[in-house]
Parts: C-alpha cells; sequence; structure tokens
C-alpha cells in the first residue's frame, strides 16, 4: 500500500513525496516585462518549505503575444533566466523538484499582448472575432519557441517543464477537434492533432536530455475519455515523464461523474493512472481540499501524485497536514483567487492563517 510521503521518481529525479503543486497563475505579480518578482520568490519557497514535494511553477508565456494577461510571467528572452534561477534555487534548498509550465494562449490571447492566432480560424474570446489560421511555417516557428523557452527553463536550473496541453490553450486548440479544422497534417487524426505537441517534445529532448523531465497536462476528456487517452498515448510514444490530468474543451462522455470520495475531474486522473499504469506516472487535479482525499487517492494507489492548486495557495501547511496531520487552513471554495489582473486576491483561508 502507498502512503503520501513515499518517494516516486519521476524521469530520472526522485520527487520525495506525492504532493505537487500544480501551476497557478500569480496575476498580480509579475509586470508587462514578463520577469519573475521578488513576491513570486517567496511565494513559491513558502510552497516548497512545507514539504510539498514538486512544484509546477504558473503558466509561462513562451512568447509575449501568447499571453492571457500582460502580466504573465515569460520565459521567451535570455533576460527573463535570471528571476527564474532565484525561484528555483528558493526551492531546490527546501529539497522540491521544480518544473515550470510553458505556454501560448493561441486563439485565447490577450489582444493587448498580440494576434489571436491558432490552428484554425474560429471565434477567439471576443466570439464577433475570429482567430487567424497558423501557416505550417507560422507552426514550425511556435514550435521553436516552445523548445527556446524549454532550454531557458534548463538553464535557469528548472528540472523540467510541463507542457500546457489543456484549458482551451494552443496546445489543447490543436488536439479539439472543435478547434482545429485543419486538413493539413496537423488536423483531422489523432496523430495529426498530436502532431504539434509530439514534435516540441521531442525537439526538447533532443536539446534538453534525458535527465529533463518532460510532463504535459493533459485533458483526461476531449471531447470523450477513449479519445483524450488516444492522445496522450501519441504523447507517451513521445517520451514524455510524466502525465498530469485536467480537463480540457469539450466534455461529451455521460462515464464521466462525480465520485463517492472525489469529483469528476478528479476522477480523470484515475482513469488515466489505470490506463497508463506502470508506463509513466500520473497526476490527478481540482477540488482536493482535504487530507483524507489525499490519503484515499494514493494509499489506493488510484493516482501516482496528487496536484494540489487552491488548497496550496489557501495554506502551504496541506502538504505537512498530508504527510503528519498538522495543522493547517482549508480552502474556502470561494472564487476569490481566481480574478485576473488589478482584483485583490483577499483568500479567506490565507487571511485566517495571517
Ligand atoms: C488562481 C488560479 C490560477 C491558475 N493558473 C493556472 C495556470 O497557470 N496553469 C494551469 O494549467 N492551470 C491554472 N489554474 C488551474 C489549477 O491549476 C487547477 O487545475 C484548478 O484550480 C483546479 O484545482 P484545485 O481545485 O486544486 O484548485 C489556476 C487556478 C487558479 C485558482
Amino acid at each position: 500500500m502507498a502512503k503520501v510521503s513515499d518517494p516516486i521518481i519521476i524521469g530520472k529525479k526522485r520527487v520525495k513525496n506525492r504532493l505537487t503543486m500544480a501551476p497557478t497563475v500569480k496575476f498580480d505579480y509579475a509586470g508587462d516585462d514578463g520577469k519573475v518578482t521578488e513576491k513570486h520568490i517567496e511565494h513559491y519557497k513558502e510552497r516548497a518549505q512545507h514539504e510539498c514535494g514538486l512544484i509546477c511553477v504558473e503558466a509561462t508565456a513562451v512568447s509575449p503575444d501568447g499571453r492571457f494577461w500582460k502580466n504573465h510571467m515569460g520565459l521567451w528572452e535570455d533576460g527573463q533566466i535570471e528571476g527564474h534561477k532565484k525561484i528555483v534555487d528558493a526551492c531546490h534548498e527546501e529539497g522540491a523538484v521544480v518544473l515550470i509550465q510553458i505556454n501560448h494562449t493561441g486563439i485565447t490571447s490577450n489582444p493587448d499582448c498580440g494576434e489571436a492566432i491558432g490552428p484554425s480560424a474560429v471565434p477567439t474570446r471576443d466570439p464577433e472575432t475570429l482567430s487567424r489560421a497558423m501557416t505550417l511555417e507560422e507552426i514550425k516557428a511556435m514550435e521553436e519557441k516552445f523548445v527556446s523557452a524549454a532550454v531557458r527553463a534548463q538553464k535557469a536550473g528548472y528540472d523540467g517543464v510541463q507542457l500546457h496541453g489543456c484549458h482551451s490553450y494552443l496546445i489543447n486548440q490543436f488536439i479539439s477537434k472543435k478547434t482545429n479544422l485543419r486538413t493539413d497534417e496537423y488536423g483531422g487524426s489523432v496523430e495529426n492533432r498530436a502532431r504539434f505537441a509530439v514534435e516540441i517534445i521531442k525537439a526538447i529532448r533532443e536539446k534538453c536530455g534525458d535527465d529533463f523531465i518532460i510532463s504535459i497536462r493533459t485533458p483526461g476528456i476531449e471531447p470523450d475519455v477513449v479519445t483524450a487517452m488516444e492522445i496522450a498515448e501519441e504523447y507517451v510514444k513521445a517520451g514524455i515523464d510524466y502525465l498530469q490530468v485536467s480537463t480540457g474543451i469539450e466534455w461529451d462522455d455521460p462515464t464521466v461523474k462525480d465520485e463517492a470520495e472525489y469529483n469528476a475531474i478528479v476522477s480523470l486522473g484515475v482513469r488515466f493512472h489505470d490506463h497508463f499504469k506502470g508506463r509513466v506516472p500520473v497526476s490527478c487535479v481540482n477540488g482536493i481540499f482535504e487530507p483524507k482525499t489525499i490519503d484515499y487517492l494514493i494509499k489506493n494507489e488510484l493516482v501516482d501524485t496528487v496536484d494540489l492548486g487552491r488548497a496550496i495557495l489557501a495554506d502551504p501547511a496541506i502538504c505537512e497536514a498530508a504527510l503528519t496531520g498538522a495543522p493547517f487552513v482549508k480552502c474556502f471554495n470561494c472564487p476569490r483567487c481566481q480574478y485576473g489582473p488589478g482584483m485583490p486576491h483577499k483568500c479567506p483561508a490565507a487571511m485566517k492563517r495571517a
């Protein structure tokens, strides 16, 4: 029987326990230059100090036009590496493995940041406006941006990257038939729709080597679980080290429902774990606010690791609570941490523990 405190090997790295921090943007921390601030360093260090085994740093843009808001962090130029090195060093000192999520928002890019481009011309975040379909040359250039960002991440000392392959962003837009209407080698079949990410994975492996973790956050349903697994199979064939399961663009599968102990989104991670068991570690996420849920998922070997989002934002001591039963302040499951820039991030749990 597995324990939350059990170490696990991901890629070639040893993670000291089964607790992982899900990528969660701190909207009001970065400036327009996309550089890391002292607030970021403190924020991640604190989560590592509370024994989180693996930290995945928030969605970080591979190019300035690929941002949801202007104040997303970036890894699109070398001048941004130094700040990331400070996050990594701070977390490594506390014994955490550190990944960074790299992303391009594609058709959902903020018009203040650049043009909305994607696999096809489909409605953008303004439903009246269509995105522009990328040319084949632009697709190759975009792959190169992901690879360059990964190389910069490695220079900063990150143990690896997580490709943002879900939540409606560019890689997800390529795999979803709703946003990918292409008829060339990047559209149509599962293999073609996965090609954009697969080419990025292979190129990062070639440039960054076998010691560098390549994870992908992928939808457990797109539009159904079987198709989402077929897509993930392409990623596994390409050499991914870690599958982190969340949601995508479409949800059309009546077999996915809330379970007694965890919700429907977590159940996707559980199903992926069952399918990929022994081949690649799998994590689940969503609405996990209690140590007893973490314990249940790990003890029954339903997933390999548990990603914590709002719970670890509310109180990083959730990790010690899951490891030793120490006290912590539970996330109130309110929407306050989800607001965009300029909004006060007044997490009631964080205020309670202050
Ligand atoms: C404030 C906030 C920022 C987020 N930023 C990201 C992000 O950068 N990348 C990502 O893939 N998901 C992001 N998410 C989604 C979380 O990683 C997670 O999937 C979601 O919050 C559900 O998990 P939870 O119930 O444990 O919070 C964010 C969520 C919140 C609340």
